[in-house]
């Protein structure tokens, strides 16, 4: 395994430009080893309010400059995100754990955002409205003004792409709060959008726990939208502070997402890619394909198949880049290994089930890829969220069952359909309850250009795709009598 020397490092907020260090930090773990690697700024409430004071203070002027202005800026941060890939994705793995291919597809996609909304902001017109030969009508899409943005550790490089780039696109000033587990990445972007030219103050990253530093950015008067992703517990705080300010909300809250194969798949096609949607990033994905839905006659071969792969799986240090890193916290790990254990009971364990005692692998937070068969649908396993390396096979007999199967959680983020027959597809993608629907592939995560979001306990309102430009704004009809 690789050792590495980690020199400590102090971090403190960004704010308005400068560095802010409010005296208290608190300790960033590295989840493969289990040893702190840095000590971060613990911020509250004096300092989330500097920091919306500071955003409220650049608006302005940032929502003043026209789109290929802003678009210009954010084109610069995506060029000073790439110059410094290879440092953000260490930064990234040794942070969060994941294995550094992941890492650096992450921060490749990070400013693939920017770019993405500095190209889309200088093609997003308002409209204008036919009321007569009397009237000039146009309808003016107009920034919210201060945003408040709080991310989860799982993707803290993408999140701060996909949540901070459509804000500041369309003339929104931004107040991140990252998740306490992982800021180093959010940190840096940050520090590395100032020297790439954006105004100070346009865009602050404020750490520290839930909450304290969470739950001041969500209750802030002067906060005018917010996004979170996060668990559903938490969202529904976060939905009760924008109902008290009335301010809109984009909350995305996890998934148990499934990923359905009809007799008639093709087998060769899907099982890799099944296998890849719920180990990548060790199954911390919000849209991960946790659960498998099969039709009877695949039942064996898939279950088969699919445990075969898991058993040639790598687990490491993400830094070895191995197929699956550790999870992000002892806590994390032990709920995972808790659910796991209530699966014990529930259903049939195929395979993994337990954290692997290979050299090296003692002090981080590591658990085996873990599949469990004839997970019936009332399961716990077949229901919660596990976000952990864990999938859970169900057999099916027909496509009304398999519809029933695929929605019948509280849940309804993504799906995936596997078969060759087009209407069947197509059919089955119009009755699935979920933000997105893979047909013979399965997108965890990515496609930017895609709008993203929940139904159900997954959320609501959306992200990515041109769709967040109107997220990020709302309308003003101007009505001119001639
Ligand atoms: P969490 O919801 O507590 O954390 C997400 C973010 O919310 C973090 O930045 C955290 O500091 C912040 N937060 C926590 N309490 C807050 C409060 N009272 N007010 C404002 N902000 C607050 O999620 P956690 O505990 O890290 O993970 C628990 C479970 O949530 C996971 O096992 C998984 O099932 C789900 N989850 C889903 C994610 C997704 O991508 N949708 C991401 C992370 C977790
Ligand atoms: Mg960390």
């Amino acid at each position: 395994m690789t050792t590495t020397t980690i020199e400590r490092t102090r971090h403190a907020a960004l704010i308005g430009g400068e560095s802010v260090d409010p005296g208290m930090t608190f300790d960033d773990v590295d989840p493969a080893t289990g040893e702190v690697i840095a000590e971060v700024a613990r911020c509250g409430p004096p300092e989330i309010d500097a920091a919306v004071r500071a955003a409220r203070g650049a608006q302005p002027a940032w929502a003043e400059r026209s789109a290929a202005d802003r678009g210009g800026v954010l084109r610069r941060i995506a060029d000073a995100i790439r110059a410094a890939a290879e440092e953000l994705a260490r930064l990234e793995t040794l942070d969060t754990g994941k294995p550094l291919a992941q890492a650096r597809a992450d921060v490749a996609v990070a400013a693939r955002y920017f770019d993405f909304y500095a190209g889309t902001i200088e093609a997003f017109y308002g409209d204008t409205v036919p009321l007569g030969s009397e009237f000039f009508v146009v309808i003016e899409r107009e920034p919210h003004g201060v945003t408040g943005h709080i991310i989860p550790w799982n993707y803290p490089a993408q999140m701060v792409g996909r949540t901070i780039a459509p804000a500041l696109a369309t003339g929104n000033c931004c107040v991140l709060k990252p998740a306490e587990e992982a800021q180093l990445t959010p940190l840096r972007i940050g520090w590395l959008a100032l020297e790439a030219g954006l105004p100070a103050g346009a865009f602050n990253v404020v750490t520290g726990f839930g909450e304290e530093a969470g739950a001041a950015l969500s209750s802030h008067p002067g906060i005018d939208h917010l996004s979170f992703t996060g668990s559903t517990e938490v969202g529904r705080l976060i939905g009760k502070a924008a109902a008290e300010n009335i301010v809109p909300v984009t909350v995305e809250l996890g998934g148990k997402s499934a990923n359905i194969v009809l007799a008639d798949a093709d087998l060769d096609r899907a099982v890799p890619v099944i296998t890849r949607s719920i180990i990548q990033n060790a199954g911390q994905t919000c849209s991960a394909g946790a659960r498998l839905l099969v039709e009877q006659s695949l039942h064996e071969r898939i279950r088969d198949e699919v445990a075969e792969r898991f058993r040639g799986l790598t687990v490491g240090p993400g830094l070895d880049d191995p197929d699956l890193g550790p999870l992000i916290s002892a806590r994390q790990r032990d709920r995972v290994a808790a659910l796991v254990d209530t699966g014990r009971s529930e259903a049939t364990l195929v395979t993994g089930g337990a954290a692997p005692d290979g050299a090296g692998l003692t002090g981080g937070f590591f658990f085996e890829p873990t599949l469990f068969d004839d997970v019936p649908p009332e399961a716990t396993i077949a229901r919660e969220e596990i976000f952990g390396p864990v999938l859970v096979m169900t057999p099916f007999s027909d496509v009304d069952e398999a519809a029933e199967l695929a929605d019948g959680t509280d849940y309804g983020l993504v799906a995936g359909i596997w078969t060759r027959d087009v209407s069947a597809a197509h059919r089955l993608a119009r009755r699935v309850r979920a933000g997105q629907v893979f047909v013979n592939g399965y997108g965890a995560g990515g496609g930017i250009e895609l709008p993203f979001g929940g139904w159900k306990n997954s959320g609501h309102g959306r992200e990515k795709g041109y769709e967040a430009l109107h997220s990020y704004t709302r309308t003003k009809a101007i009505a001119i009598s001639l």
